[in-house]
């Protein structure tokens, strides 16, 4: 095994986009930023000098972090900020993972602009992947633009208590694409031979969409999601929430000429998206020697579903299964049933332009707030009292119909409590968690994701949880293997994961404008009885705030 190294520079870099430049933050002047290789069984140290004007911090997308808590990344959870002129080295293993995860910045907005792949290749000597070779790789990187200013925006959206701006341009590895202003002469383009196969790494980057993807004239086969490899799952669209991955193999086998693969946006809630011109970022998929496209003979666009279509969603994210049978939990030792989503509270102190109420975010009618001085780590860690409290709910304070927009449940999930409260978990105890996706102010499909684990989606489905219906769809062999979990709009999902990897772990939903409203909550998992189960000391340059 290897020590793979990076530097990453953090600064601020101009870039045009849509007419117009822009100053985003950005990795060693990139944007996408750099794409870090390993092979399973290596390690990885990522250097960070923060040479912008915002505390910066990384995080590693669905990396476990065994022993290695203090590098997993979100702020004030694992660690105080890099601040201006400050560094902090990540070390990490990359053991029992294979295929495409990614990195982001994990502070206010940043990770808009502050994100990158993380691939991870069979291990060195080992099987190799489960499926023939492919030709070659691609990175799919898809994302979001705003003309204006992330952090500015979201500092307005903070001040009002209302909503983060719909973003201007959805992008491929950074690039709107042919069908926005300006934007034709920077379009992302993959080349391909026919009669070879291609893997295409397909991450979604993006703070606040979830995407359908196609392929124009291909169908794609599903090979592995979230560095999980999945049973071959062939089919024509993708649907991908922000935080996962899906890995899939594209076979050139068309006529030779030149495709678009496009991405539209999945909005389950009633935004403002129409379905097909600009508001479609799009990369070409050109075959060697085939005539170049022109104005009059663009590329083949493929016909996107809508974007409400949510039978499509479902179909794609429940038909997924792990490629082999795994070790899911049949016993649980702890039970939880955690309902989650948008509600109101009356306006606060520190929101000087809000107006009459402020959106919030809540899970069991908890809103999360993160801490100011010290991370919940190294307030566990050093027994530091006052951090956060350990009387995180089981279940609901409220309880009502969730899934029922029409029944006025408003009055009781608006009265959401702020606090930083964690659930103690006991270390290597099982752990099934029924998510239930309200319906309170918009019925909308929430990407919650764990940090330190991968979980097993047992089942999913439409409306309340009902156990007993629920338990018949259970898959106890081989369900799906996941870091982020898109919970069906106006419905439920039952996960289950054994709490070995010690430390302060954050579940939140992966929407950027829905964590800073306060949907999440944290895992306090303890101690194994050995050294090699134990939260080691942090290392020496962990950033102090
Ligand atoms: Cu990809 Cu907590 O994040």
């Amino acid at each position: 095994a290897e020590v793979v190294k990076h530097t990453f520079k953090v600064s601020n870099i101009v870039v045009r986009r849509l007419c117009k430049n822009k100053t985003i933050t950005a990795v060693n002047g990139q944007y996408p930023g750099p794409t870090i290789e390993a092979h399973e069984g290596d390690s990885v140290a990522i250097h960070v000098i923060n040479e912008s004007p915002y505390n910066i911090t990384i995080h590693w997308h669905g990396i476990f972090q065994r022993m290695s808590p203090w590098a997993d990344g979100p702020n004030f959870i694992t660690q105080c900020p890099i601040r201006p002129g400050n560094s902090y080295t990540y070390r990490f293993n990359v053991i029992g993972q294979e295929g495409t995860l990614w990195w982001h910045a994990h502070v206010s907005v940043l990770r808009a602009t502050v994100y990158g792949a993380l691939i991870i290749h069979p291990r060195v000597g080992g099987v190799g992947f489960p499926f023939p070779n492919p030709y070659k790789e691609e990175t799919i990187i898809l994302g979001e633009w705003w003309k204006a200013d992330v952090v500015g925006l979201q500092n307005k959206a903070l001040a009002s208590g209302g909503a983060f701006n719909i973003s201007d341009a959805f992008t491929i590895n950074g690039r709107p694409g042919d069908l926005y202003r300006c934007s034709n002469k920077h379009t992302h383009k993959v080349e391909v031979e026919q009669g070879k196969t291609y893997l295409l790494r397909i991450i979604n980057a993006a703070l606040n969409s979830q995407f359908f993807f196609k392929v124009a004239n291909h169908r794609l086969t599903v090979v592995g999601a979230d560095a999980t490899y999945t049973t071959p799952f062939s089919t024509d669209v993708i649907t991908i929430a922000p935080g996962q991955t899906i890995d899939a193999l594209l076979h050139a086998n068309a006529p030779p000429a030149n495709y678009y693969m496009a991405a539209i946006a999945y909005a389950s809630a009633p935004v403002s998206v129409s379905p097909f011109d600009n508001t479609t970022t799009v990369a070409t998929l050109t075959y060697k020697n085939s005539p170049p496209s022109s104005s009059s003979s663009p590329p083949l666009m493929p016909s996107l579903p809508a974007f409400n279509d949510t039978p499509t969603a479902h179909h794609f994210y429940s038909n997924l299964t792990a490629l082999r049978p795994n070790s899911v939990p049949l016993q649980i030792d702890q039970h939880m049933f955690i309902a989650f989503g948008l509600g109101l509270t009356p306006c606060s102190a520190n929101q000087p332009l809000c107006q009459g109420r402020a959106l919030s975010a809540s899970m069991n009618n908890i809103s999360f707030s993160f801490p100011t001085a010290v991370s919940m780590l190294e307030a566990h860690f050093r027994r530091i009292r006052g951090v956060y409290t350990k009387d995180f709910p089981n279940r609901p304070l409220v309880a009502y119909d969730f899934s029922n927009p029409s029944v006025n449940n408003v009055g009781s999930f608006q009265l959401t409590d702020k606090g930083t409260k964690v659930k103690r978990l006991k270390f290597n105890s099982t752990v099934e968690m029924v998510l239930q996706n309200t319906a309170v102010l918009a019925a909308e499909n929430h990407p919650l994701h764990l940090h330190g684990y991968n979980f097993y989606v047992v089942a999913q489905g439409f409306g309340n949880y009902k156990k007993k219906e629920a338990v018949k769809k259970y898959n106890l062999v081989n369900p799906q293997e996941r870091n982020t979990i898109a919970v069906p709009v106006g419905g439920w999902a039952v996960i289950r994961f054994r709490a070995d990897n010690p430390g302060i772990w954050i579940m939140h939903c992966h929407l950027d404008g829905h964590l800073s409203l306060g949907l999440a909550m944290a895992l306090e998992v303890g101690n194994g009885p050995t050294p090699s189960t134990t939260v080691p000391p942090p290392p020496p340059d962990y950033p102090q705030c």
